[in-house]
């Protein structure tokens, strides 16, 4: 399914940010005709007393605001235009989060407390906890529930800067719960005036009923749920989760296969608690591989010279406690485009706010502040290989902005675990939060 189309019915037809103390264009020339890299993090393209005109959930024109005020059109139009005065504040791309798994019915507080008593992500998992913990709900739940559940998470998203959203399934696995979940997503989406780009990941963890078997499952991942999640034009990617305790290099090339038969793109959980040479996933072109706390320097030298984008979720490390991060300086020194997600699940990451994951990126992996905006804007529209729509603030691109109340665009991961976000305008939509 290609990425909800709006623009939404109540989207403003003529909108007018004004005296942006510093507009972050994320603009480059050459424009984007690659994810960005090395130095190319640090360029946002900063416009200071900057205004943007959106017109029927598209950006027009991008700009000063002296200039702006000049422009004919808007001389004419002026008393039809709503306009938004921004003097003092930061207005950037709306974030794109290229990773969250927002199907789940209950939090894992359970996980939570034992984590914190000194057990492991993989000692719970053993102990009946972990993944395999929220396929229950999941089984059990309508599709309206899920679909509510999901809707109150884009929402909260929104309201945090976030414009467009990954949402993986995965915490079903059986046919019925993973269709019925894609579903949910698809009900979800169309209630949101963002947009949502829906992924199947059926190759979460082998399920109980099938241990001992996994073979037999990737079968039925490759054979029925791609196949049918495909002709239902319900997904857009192919995710796997590749680390011990999951699925094998093996299965997962498996798996890529059948998505590339069906013509979907792939990507995969990788290095999250244990390195997998990632050499043979290349030939597929994934357009993600997301984690990578665990991977080695040929791989590092491969990815510097593809487009496929490493993609950060320093939320998972900071909630499970762990020291080590994702070498995020390696791979940006190395030349690897990377983007940043907040992984948003129950188990490993209960988070939806970007600047957050930044900020954890900024601390943790001694990433530079305006390297994280492009890795949460840009890089991120990269990892869905949606830069034609979203990402940086272009004439002709959505009409996806945040607005936040801080004078200085490195406040933005500067403050944490309070929300400085004061507007978001999702394909022209505008919606406030103060
Ligand atoms: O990205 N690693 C696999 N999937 C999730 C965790 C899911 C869970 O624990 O429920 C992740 O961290
Ligand atoms: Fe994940």
């Amino acid at each position: 399914m290609s990425p909800t189309r709006k623009p939404h019915p109540k989207a403003e037809t003529a909108l007018l940010l004004a005296s942006i103390r510093q507009l972050l264009t994320l603009q480059t020339s050459p424009a984007n005709s690659r994810p960005r890299r090395g130095r190319e993090l640090k360029e946002l393209g900063i416009i200071e007393d900057g205004a943007v005109l959106c017109l029927g959930g598209k950006i027009v024109s991008v700009g000063k605001t002296k200039d702006a005020l000049r422009d004919p059109w808007l001389t004419k139009n002026r008393r039809k235009v709503i306009e938004i005065d921004c003097a003092g504040k930061v207005v950037l791309p709306g974030f794109v989060d290229s990773h969250t798994h927002p199907v789940f019915v209950s939090p894992r507080l359970v996980d939570f407390e034992k984590r914190i008593e000194g057990a492991s992500y993989e000692e719970i998992a053993e102990a009946g906890g972990g993944i395999r913990s929220s396929l229950d709900g999941v089984r059990k739940a309508g599709k309206a529930l899920l679909a509510g559940r999901i809707l109150a998470a884009l929402r909260d998203m929104a309201s945090h800067g976030t414009t467009t959203v990954e949402a993986k399934s995965g915490y079903g696995l059986t046919i019925e719960s993973e269709l019925k979940s894609l579903e949910a997503i698809r009900d979800a989406a169309s209630r949101w005036p963002g947009t949502v780009v829906p992924t199947l990941l059926g190759a979460h963890v082998v399920p109980k009923e099938f241990q001992g078997r996994s073979q037999e499952y990737v079968e039925i991942v490759c054979k029925d749920m791609i196949p049918r999640a495909a002709r239902r034009k319900l997904v857009r990617f192919v995710d796997v989760f590749c680390d011990k305790g999951a699925f094998t290099a093996d299965e997962t090339e498996q798996i890529f296969e059948a998505a590339a038969h069906y013509g979907l793109d792939v990507r995969a959980h990788v290095g999250q608690l244990s390195e997998t040479a990632l050499w043979p996933f290349l030939r597929f072109n994934p357009t993600s591989l997301d984690h990578m706390d665990h991977v080695n320097d040929d791989d590092i030298s491969q990815l510097a010279k593809r487009d496929t984008v490493a993609t950060l979720v320093p939320g998972a490390n900071y909630f499970l406690g762990l020291k080590e991060y994702s070498p995020a300086r390696k791979f940006i020194d190395a030349g690897v485009p990377v983007a940043l997600a907040t992984d948003y699940n129950p188990g490993t990451s209960p988070t939806m706010s970007m600047p957050m994951a930044m900020s954890l990126a900024c601390t943790q992996m001694k990433m530079a502040p305006a390297e994280a905006i492009a890795a949460a804007t840009i890089n991120g529209a990269w990892a869905l290989r949606l830069t034609d729509q979203k990402g940086s603030v272009e004439r002709g691109k959505d009409a996806d902005l945040a607005v936040f109340s801080v004078d200085d665009y490195r406040a933005i991961p500067y403050w944490f675990g309070i929300n400085r976000c004061e507007l978001t305008v999702l394909n022209g939509t505008v919606q406030g939060f103060s």
